[in-house]
């Protein structure tokens, strides 16, 4: 008994040290402990042991099933080291530098941005910034939209708790509350109240609003804005230069239509609409790009310039659209994925 024992525990030593795959170990195992194995076997035979070699033979036995049991163990262990191995690939040493994956590309709508205001600046108007967080009097109330007006239901979306500080945007009234910008339409008024007319601004940037993500919207996306304040600004002024800047980005193709509309800061006021048939995955023939219209004297009282001398147009639009029409995407997310075989086609 005592030579058998050793000589499977020789054997196992031997073989589970060679054992690559999960099943292979599994019958092994069940070669050696399992209800049918050799050691099984062996244990049975205990009942022909003479009485006084038992405890003997009992203790040899359960020496041996240990040892067995060690041995599988390492053989386990061996083989979920190799598979995990294999999931991991090659060895690496992050520690150093990664391939280099070139300079990038910029995003598109950055591109169309940039192109927006190159366009604009080329006819004297200038880039400025406001804050993406702003407050009620810049974003409505200054804009001739007070708190009780319909118009302000739209745009009511996310504010700030009251206890809220943000240091570097200034309050025009101590109550008024913190909001995300619902458009860039507050920048006309920081600028005018900085400055003295004539103005020619080009503001663009992010915007927030309470939408439902889906093809063609977002909480949050981009608009660029323009303002142009001086003598005699006439709708036609309004309407040559959003002629001009649909030509220089979309081609000379291009047409634009107004359509009246109500915008509280803005009298007359029109939304947008451009026919770029010669445009990618354009089918409609007229599409809505955008708001605009002639100042409104109450806009300019409250920002301390003589409605009777100053004149102006106003505009404002999506960049996502814009560049949704230039380059034929169809659906708004693609921008914000960051999925480089989107991104790399705007090299
Ligand atoms: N702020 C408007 C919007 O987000 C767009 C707009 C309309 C801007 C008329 C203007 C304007 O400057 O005059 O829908």
């Amino acid at each position: 008994m005592q030579d058998q024992l050793t000589a499977l525990l020789a054997k196992a030593q031997a073989e589970l040290a060679t054992l690559k795959q999960r099943p292979e170990f599994e019958a092994a195992k069940a070669r050696y402990v399992g209800p049918n194995g050799e050691l099984t076997a062996l244990m049975k035979q205990m009942g022909s042991v003479p009485k006084e070699q038992k405890p003997v033979i009992g203790k040899l036995i359960n020496e041996t099933k240990g040892q067995l049991q060690t041995l599988l163990d390492a053989a386990l262990r061996q083989i979920e080291t190799a598979e995990l191995q294999a999931q991991l690939g090659p060895a690496i040493d992050p520690t150093l530098p990664s391939p280099d994956s070139g300079a990038g590309t910029s995003h598109p709508l950055t591109l169309v941005r940039e192109e927006m205001c190159r366009i604009l600046r080329k006819v004297g108007f200038t880039v400025v910034e406001g804050p993406e967080v702003e407050t009620e009097y810049y974003c409505f109330d200054a804009l001739n939209t007070p708190a009780d007006h319909p118009a302000r239901d739209a745009q009511d979306t996310f504010y700030f708790p009251d206890s809220a500080k943000f240091g570097n945007v200034s309050k025009k009234n101590h109550h008024e509350k913190y909001l995300l910008r619902t458009h860039t339409s507050s920048v006309q008024i920081r600028t005018m109240l900085k400055g003295k007319p004539p103005i020619r601004i080009v503001s663009p940037g992010r915007v927030y609003r309470r939408d439902t993500s889906d093809a063609t919207h977002s909480a949050n996306f981009h608009q660029l804005e323009c303002l142009y304040v001086d003598k005699n600004v006439t709708v036609r002024d309004l309407k040559a230069l959003l002629d001009y800047i649909f030509a220089s980005l979309l081609g000379k193709d291009t047409k634009t239509r107004f359509r009246p509309h109500y915008f509280g800061y803005t009298e007359p006021s029109f939304e947008v609409d451009l026919s770029a048939k010669h445009l990618p995955k354009v089918n409609k023939e007229w599409i809505e790009i955008g708001g605009c219209g002639m100042v409104d004297p109450t806009v300019f009282e409250g920002v301390g310039y003589d409605s009777t001398v100053w004149s102006g147009y106003a505009f404002g639009m999506g960049l996502e659209r814009l560049a949704m029409l230039l380059y034929g995407i169809d659906d708004i997310r693609y921008f914000y994925q960051n999925d480089v075989r989107f991104l790399k086609q705007f090299a």
